[in-house]
């Protein structure tokens, strides 16, 4: 069913290894974000796929044939880079058509396809433009028609909405969207942002020092991380450090919780922040309700929500309400209580 698959891909820089035993399966239009800090090996990923490097090891297929090592130009992918390389001195028509005057096709074809990339982008009125006469945002769209314009077998995007205003930014993310959807296009889309990775895409690959830390949907990665570099990378989360008694019961900032661990080592429990509330020091809380107690430090109004910093026997706390909901006054003593599956156990890592 899969119609891009990249099996145990490896990469090496000497003894530095970019990127480790990277496998995915992507569905027909699918589009996949590649979600992960700097340095974890999203580019060298895409690149791979691009064919502008040769991985040491693994196999990349698309629609059941094997490109691992076939060249840039017999691939039949569009890429558009983080610095959307356009060429400054061809006007944004050329630009578009770069990739099918390589192909040799014929010059009235060149002219219609390149006419209905830049009207898919909405750059009709553009076509003579040089790049620098363009605005950031004109220019990503231009780098989008000249990968589209070939009409690829599989789109790969770097990080290419990094360079744009928040507001625009967030335009591009429906409009490519929009556009993937509409071509049914496959898409690896490479990003260290997680909003664009959780808006952009069907599913997202988590990479984390080379490797794939986890895979799933939007809502698997941030409701039910895999791992505890996952917890923190994808949303906030408060990390409360858990004890365990000799009677294998919890407790968190020294007061006992309904959590059953199943972790042996010493461990951290994980709460978003939206998912803590704050109550009066005397409302008791139910049976399987986590609660710990502390004092108000601060209230930060952040425009759609407050959040409210709780500082207690075991550190400090987050809890983010609704704007408009009663906050509690700074300096009160107050309870914090979430559900008890909420509480994600995550080992404590190694100094
Ligand atoms: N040509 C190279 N020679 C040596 N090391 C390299 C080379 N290219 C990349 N690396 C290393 O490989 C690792 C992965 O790099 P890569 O560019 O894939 O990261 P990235 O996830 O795209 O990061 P960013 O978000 O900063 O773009 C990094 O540690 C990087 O320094
Ligand atoms: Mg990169």
């Amino acid at each position: 069913m899969s119609y891009l698959e990249l099996s145990g891909l490896q990469k090496r820089y000497g003894s530095a290894v970019a990127v480790d035993d990277v496998s995915l399966s992507v569905a027909k239009g699918e589009a996949v974000a590649l979600l992960g800090p700097s340095g974890c090996g999203k580019t060298t990923t895409l690149r791979m796929l691009a064919g502008l490097i040769e991985p040491n090891q693994g196999m990349i297929r698309v629609d059941g044939s094997e490109i691992t090592r076939l060249p840039a130009h017999k691939r039949n992918m569009g890429y558009v880079f983080q610095s959307y390389a356009l060429f400054p001195h061809m006007s944004v028509a050329r630009n578009v058509a770069f990739g099918l005057e390589e192909r040799g096709r014929p010059k009235a074809e060149i002219a219609r396809q390149v006419e209905e990339a830049l009207a898919m982008v909405r750059l009709e009125g553009l076509a003579q433009r040089r790049p620098r006469e363009l605005s950031g945002g004109q220019q990503q769209r231009v780098a989008l028609a000249r990968a589209l314009v070939i009409h690829p077998s599989v789109l790969l995007l770097d990080e290419s909405l990094s360079n744009l205003d928040a507001k625009l930014r967030d335009t591009m993310r429906h409009e490519i969207r929009s556009i993937q959807r509409s071509l049914g296009i496959t898409t690896l889309f490479v990003t260290h942002d997680q909003v664009e990775a959780l808006t952009m895409c069907d599913r997202i690959a988590v990479m984390h020092r080379g490797r794939i830390a986890q895979i799933g949907s939007p809502e698997d990665i941030y409701e039910r991380p895999a791992t505890r570099f996952v917890a923190e990378f994808v949303g906030r989360a408060n990390a409360l450090p858990a004890e365990r008694g000799s009677d294998g019961r919890v407790t968190l900032w020294g007061a006992a919780q309904p959590v059953t661990a199943p972790v042996e080592q010493a461990f951290d429990i994980f709460v978003r922040p939206q998912r803590m509330r704050i109550l009066p020091l005397s409302e008791p809380a139910g049976d399987a309700t986590a609660r710990v107690t502390g004092k108000v430090l601060r209230n930060v109004f952040v425009g759609d929500h407050v959040e409210v910093l709780v500082e207690g026997a075991g550190g400090q706390l987050t809890v983010e309400m609704a704007s408009g909901s009663p906050v509690p006054p700074e300096g009160s003593e107050v309870a914090v209580v979430w559900r008890a599956q909420d509480s994600l156990p995550f080992a404590r890592e190694a100094a």
